[in-house]
């Protein structure tokens, strides 16, 4: 099987080449693909991308610069003098990789910069393994319709998607009558039981202290605004064609199961496991087989309690803020999504606080619906999408917080 993994060296990225390095050690174990890596896209840690290139032997390598194209050649000279590999950059080198005609690609990139690959890697007949949940926030439904206009399967890798994924299998995921809800549990971030006032004190390395999940810096802060769920539901309701309020929010602070279905008799059916996203990535990688893996089971004696809760959204509107872009549809989710981007990329650069980032959600949402030069759209093309978001990012980055 060949897959291509765009965002090798982030934490979804590197868990990924772990889970193929598993794969192909145990390649007489029932069910294990033996696979071969045919391209690799990187932002700008070209020292471990050197390394992924030669260790699995792959020729096809994206950066995101150009000036880490002259990085990326020299590191892979001292690894292996004779070692060649075609080396693309920017927008370019992520759609080649994209399309370069792998069986599945692994979408762990960051953000809306997934769009443009993803969809080419549909059009180009690759199934998606997607880790890249903006994408889906900005343009589920176009991204969705292509799949399916090109037989391509989208598998998440999200756990909680994963899960429900799961709990539907032997279901007919898009008929709606068989499930009554589905329960997407949230682990509640690290500051779960704050109030508003107290967040605006947190700073970016308190946010980087998640209790149950060691994650890249942006989803680590969106999972302490609740933001993370937000465009996780917005996910779900494209991934099994359902509307946000077939869907409910619950904060499970052990995130031992990653959520839970419940269907039109009465019965849940739950998926659970310790916190460990290699979990999810292989499924995405042997679905609809299970490959054989050493993952340690939970100990529930040792974890006594499973427990759940209400979000708290007067402490953390982001969740409420994505519902009500998931309710508009049209271009508000790539607005909200957009203004998510650059808040949570000035707050950790340490410019505006914590509770600023809901702040300049609000009032990009606020402004889209008033803007002349930008205004709502219902059901918008790919490209009103992408102004849309262009747009979103100016706004954001114009807002003068309150001091
Ligand atoms: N981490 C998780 O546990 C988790 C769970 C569920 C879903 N997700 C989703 O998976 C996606 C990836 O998350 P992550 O936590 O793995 O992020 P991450 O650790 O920050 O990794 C991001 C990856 O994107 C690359 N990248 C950055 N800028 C780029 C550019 N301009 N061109 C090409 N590549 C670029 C980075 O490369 P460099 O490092 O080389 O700069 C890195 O490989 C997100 O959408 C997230 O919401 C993550």
């Amino acid at each position: 099987m060949y897959i291509a993994v765009l965002g090798s060296t982030g934490s979804i990225g590197t868990q990924t080449l772990e889970v193929v390095r598993e794969l192909n050690s145990r390649k007489e174990a029932l069910h294990n693909p033996h696979i071969t890596i045919t391209g690799l896209a990187a932002g700008g840690n070209t020292d471990l991308l050197a390394r992924q290139a030669v260790e699995f032997n792959v020729r096809l390598l994206s950066v995101a610069a150009r000036e880490d194209v002259y990085n990326l050649t020299e590191k892979i000279r001292m690894l292996d003098p004779s070692f060649k590999a075609d080396i693309f950059y920017g927008e370019e080198g992520l759609l080649k990789v994209a399309e370069c005609g792998a069986d599945i690609l692994i979408t762990a990139v960051v953000g809306m910069m997934g769009l443009k690959p993803t969809l080419a890697a549909i059009r180009n007949g690759t199934d998606i393994a997607l880790a890249n949940k903006e994408t889906l926030v900005a343009a589920g439904d176009i991204v969705i319709r292509e799949a399916a206009e090109h037989k391509v399967s989208i598998i998440p890798v999200d756990s909680e998607h994963s899960a429900i994924f799961q709990c539907l299998n032997g279901n007919s995921k898009r008929d709606k009558r068989a499930f009554r809800k589905i329960f997407l549990t949230a682990s509640g971030g690290p500051f779960r039981g704050m109030s508003f006032e107290e967040l605006s004190l947190v700073t970016p390395e308190d946010t980087m202290k998640h209790p149950t999940w060691n994650m890249g810096s942006k989803i680590t802060v969106d999972s302490a605004t609740l933001m993370n769920k937000g465009l996780e539901v917005i996910e779900a309701m494209h991934l099994f064609g359902v509307s946000h309020r077939d869907i409910e929010v619950i904060v499970h602070p052990q995130s031992i199961v990653h959520s839970m279905v419940a269907f039109r008799d009465g019965s849940v059916i739950a998926q659970l496991g310790n916190p460990d996203m290699k979990v999810p990535i292989r499924l995405a990688l042997t679905y609809p087989e299970r490959a054989e893996s050493e993952t340690p089971l939970p100990d529930f004696t040792e974890i006594g309690s499973l427990t759940f809760e209400k979000p708290d959204t007067d402490a953390f509107p982001c969740l409420r803020y994505a519902i009500e872009a998931a309710d508009m549809s049209g271009t508000m989710p790539a607005v909200m999504n957009a203004a998510n981007e650059i808040a949570v990329g000035s707050f950790l650069k340490g410019n505006i606080k914590f509770n600023d980032i809901q702040y300049n959600i609000r009032k990009v949402m606020d402004l889209h619906m008033r803007s002349k030069e930008c205004p709502f759209i219902q059901d918008p093309s790919l490209d009103e999408i992408i102004a849309a978001d262009k747009w979103a990012r100016a706004a954001a980055g114009g807002i003068k917080c309150p001091v």
